[in-house]
């Protein structure tokens, strides 16, 4: 018997659904998370070999943390820095680049990694929610700059004031940046395509838009190796690697 392959494709008809909703909206957030940047060889978080199975997220990524042993911190956000340096952005990053083209305005890419790539890959509305491996922050006059991705001493002191610098980044038991969180909370209330790719979404408040984006009316489409926590608000799941679901799905536009 022949069976063309389209029908035997599972991919087919959520690719399908999936360009319908694109093609009707003229707004579309995206929710990116570390699987995104898998396939620039940035290692995720909750994998088996992911970053939290080597650094216990208590000792790395608390203030607490930081105040027991900024060393330890430091020399574990240097080599996250030095991973990073060596990434290049990947077809995912790319295809989100041609979809802010799409809908210029009407785009607006939420973040939860700190790499830098989306920018790098060349879009312009990008909502950083955890901050930047590339800027360091001032624990006593809290300046902020942009530092790239050169190595830092092992501890680094503000050269304004001389107080100890930490990573610009969001830790566990910490706020997110408010401009920041509400111009994504307002993307997701504008948007009628949502966009969830490569989170496991189980951190607050950002997993949290995954839902708003739902109730609000948006259409929501995962991007994922699996179904995650965020599956049961989703419309379609588009399950592969992101930097090849999202340029087939643009190739049908
Ligand atoms: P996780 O490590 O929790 O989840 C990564 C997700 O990406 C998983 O669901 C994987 O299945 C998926 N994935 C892996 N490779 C993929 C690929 N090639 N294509 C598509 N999906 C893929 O990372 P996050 O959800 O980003 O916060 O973690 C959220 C936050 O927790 C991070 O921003 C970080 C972390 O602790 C802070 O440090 C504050």
């Amino acid at each position: 018997m022949h069976h063309p392959i389209e029908h035997d494709d599972p991919l087919e008809e959520p690719l399908d659904r999936a360009a319908n909703y694109l093609r009707d909206a003229q707004t579309l957030a995206v929710l990116t998370g570390a699987g995104i940047s898998a396939e620039s060889g940035i290692p995720t978080f909750r994998a088996s070999d992911g970053l939290w199975e080597n650094h216990p997220i208590e000792e790395v990524a608390t203030p607490e943390g930081f105040e027991r042993d900024p060393r330890l911190v430091w020399r574990f956000y240097n080599a996250r820095r030095a991973s990073v340096a060596q990434a290049q952005p990947n077809p995912g990053h790319r295809a989100l680049v041609a979809l802010e083209q799409r809908y210029q305005d009407g785009f607006t890419l939420i973040t939860q990694n700190v790499d830098g790539l989306h920018t790098l890959a060349g879009n312009r509305s990008v909502l950083e929610l955890h901050g930047s491996l590339r800027r360091t922050r001032c624990t006593v006059c809290g300046d902020i700059a942009d530092r790239g991705l050169e190595p830092l001493d092992e501890l680094p002191h503000c050269p304004k004031c001389s107080g100890l610098l930490r990573p610009d980044i969001v830790w566990f038991h910490e706020m997110l940046p408010q401009d920041v969180w509400l111009s994504a909370v307002e993307a997701v209330y504008r948007c009628q395509v949502f966009f969830v790719i490569g989170t496991s979404a189980v951190v607050c408040p950002a997993a949290g838009l995954v839902p708003l984006a739902r109730r609000n009316g948006a259409r929501v489409v995962e991007f994922n190796l699996t179904r995650t926590e965020a599956s049961r608000y989703c419309d379609v799941g588009l399950y592969g690697p992101a930097g090849e679901m999202l340029p087939k799905l643009l190739s049908r536009l």
